[in-house]
């Protein structure tokens, strides 16, 4: 497994992505528009199916955990109760000479420490007039650092004057927290109950990098769960526990995987106690989720700035109180990255690129081959597609070599081969039915073959795939 860790691990899944149309640069024939992505047809799936999964795991599995897809742009005061307008602003520095724009905790890492928000003394301690400027190497050319604001602004409306600008939301968790009675009501739910979202978020981030990793646009699975206050600390460890279940039943190697407790001095605004999940990408130990106890905080300065009442009433020990919070937020395009990274797989013995996706995860589940495109196998292999298509995303494939349409899908990280040959066409003709016709079943990993009747196929293939 060392080959998967070594530097250029990201550049060969970078160059897989956009070779077999995982992930693309945005607007590219204009020369590209810097941190902006294209999902391809891979790409999607995986990243659709990395959303169901995380869908199903919050919402399905749990009858006391509800959807809702909020509005993007949401009234102003939002953010300003939310503390964003105040507290969501990262420090740049300008180097007057080559007019780049450096975050000043890239220029030195050890100010503020790794995570923690920046504040006043963290600004006067930052030792600009010393610094040399990284790109153009001139000293003495670089300016203190200034707080610059993470929120993308627009205006709603046609005048653009102070009174319509609203802002694209930095996380999906504000419409939660708006929305919780409404929810709650409509579902009739009680606390302890949890709310789940999936939906785009946007932060103007002055050095978006390391490919889909950070970018302005980008989507997060997150899911606020409303607790009784004192039973906050018991719920944030199960939240945690379970959500690293999660990536272990992903398929992600448990040893690239760990928790990060944040420091005091690391803390969000509105976070009491917070626990990062970690991966070990090429470029370090970063987070991809975030399981935050954010107390009532939210909830309290919503009720504040709305003047409503956020309460919660107990119908059983009939007290009120507001609800704490414990959030668990991940980013699915980051996770879509570790998951990638993950899956990479150089097999060294028989020189071909595979990635390693749970079959669960998989864009395409099946690749279905007649070896070779005469003699009426080609008939056999679209019946048998017409067979596994309602089921799975399956694809036909006549061309080339059996093996490099093999090796194609491995790289693809489609699971399951089959391949229709001259004893599955003998056999369905003896029998007078094309379903006692046998064909070999290809695994990707392994490449282990085994040859089953074509009526077997579907029941096989499920144990593994389950229902899409
Ligand atoms: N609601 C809490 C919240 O937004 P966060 O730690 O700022 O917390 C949660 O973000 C997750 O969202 C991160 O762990 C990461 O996966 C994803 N994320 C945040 N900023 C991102 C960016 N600029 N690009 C891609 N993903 C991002």
């Amino acid at each position: 497994m060392s080959n998967n860790k070594s530097d250029d691990l990201l550049s060969k899944v970078i160059s897989l992505c956009k070779r077999r149309g995982f992930v693309f640069q945005s607007s590219e024939i204009y020369g590209g528009l810097a941190s902006c992505w294209d999902y391809g047809p891979l790409g999607v799936d995986l990243k659709n199916n990395l959303a169901r999964w995380w869908w199903h795991d919050m919402t399905i599995l749990n009858d006391n955990i509800v959807g809702l897809d909020s509005s993007i742009l949401m009234h102003p005061r939002v953010w300003e109760a939310s503390g964003h307008l105040a507290e969501f602003a990262d420090p740049m520095v300008d180097c007057r000479s080559c007019k780049r724009r450096f975050k000043a905790d890239d220029l030195v890492p050890d100010i503020p420490p790794e995570g923690a928000d920046w504040d006043h003394k963290h600004l006067e301690k930052f030792p600009w007039a010393s610094l040399q400027c990284p790109v153009c190497g001139t000293k003495g050319t670089l300016t203190k650092p200034r707080m610059f604001h993470l929120m993308f602004k627009t205006h709603l409306g046609p005048a653009e004057d102070t009174a319509s600008t609203i802002y694209l939301r930095p996380e999906t968790a504000q419409g939660i927290y708006v929305d919780y009675q409404l929810v709650m009501n409509s579902a009739r739910q009680k606390v302890p109950f949890g709310i789940a979202q999936i939906g785009k978020a946007f932060r103007n981030e002055i050095t978006p990098k390391n490919f889909i990793f950070r970018t302005v646009e980008f989507e997060q699975m997150e899911m606020q769960f409303f607790v009784k206050p004192g039973t906050d600390h018991e719920w944030l460890e199960t939240w945690k526990q379970r959500r690293m279940a999660f990536y272990h039943n992903l398929g992600i190697n448990p040893d690239h995987v760990r928790f990060h407790q944040h420091a005091p001095d690391e803390l969000a605004h509105y976070a009491k106690d917070a626990w990062d999940i970690q991966y070990q990408f090429p470029f370090g130990w970063q987070e991809f989720e975030g399981i935050h106890n954010r107390t009532d905080f939210d909830l309290k300065r919503h009720a504040e700035f709305s003047g409503k009442d956020m309460q919660y009433f107990d119908e059983e020990t009939r007290e009120h109180f507001l609800p704490y919070v414990i959030e668990t937020s991940a980013g699915l395009n980051r996770m879509m990255l570790v998951v990638l990274l993950d899956a990479y797989w150089f097999d060294a013995a028989n020189e071909r690129v595979v990635l390693r996706l749970h079959p669960r995860l998989a864009p395409i589940k099946v690749v279905i081959c007649p070896l070779v495109k005469k003699d009426g196998l080609p008939e056999i292999a679209r019946r048998i597609e017409q067979e596994l298509r309602p089921l799975w995303k399956v694809q036909y494939e006549q061309q080339g070599a059996i093996g490099r349409r093999y090796y194609r899908h491995d790289e693809a990280g489609t699971p399951y081969g089959i391949t229709v040959d001259y004893d599955t066409k003998e056999e369905a003709e003896k029998a007078g039915d094309v379903m006692q016709g046998t064909v070999t079943l290809r695994e990707r990993d392994t490449q282990d073959q085994i040859r089953l009747k074509i009526g077997e196929l579907r029941g096989k293939l499920m144990e593994s795939l389950g229902a899409q």
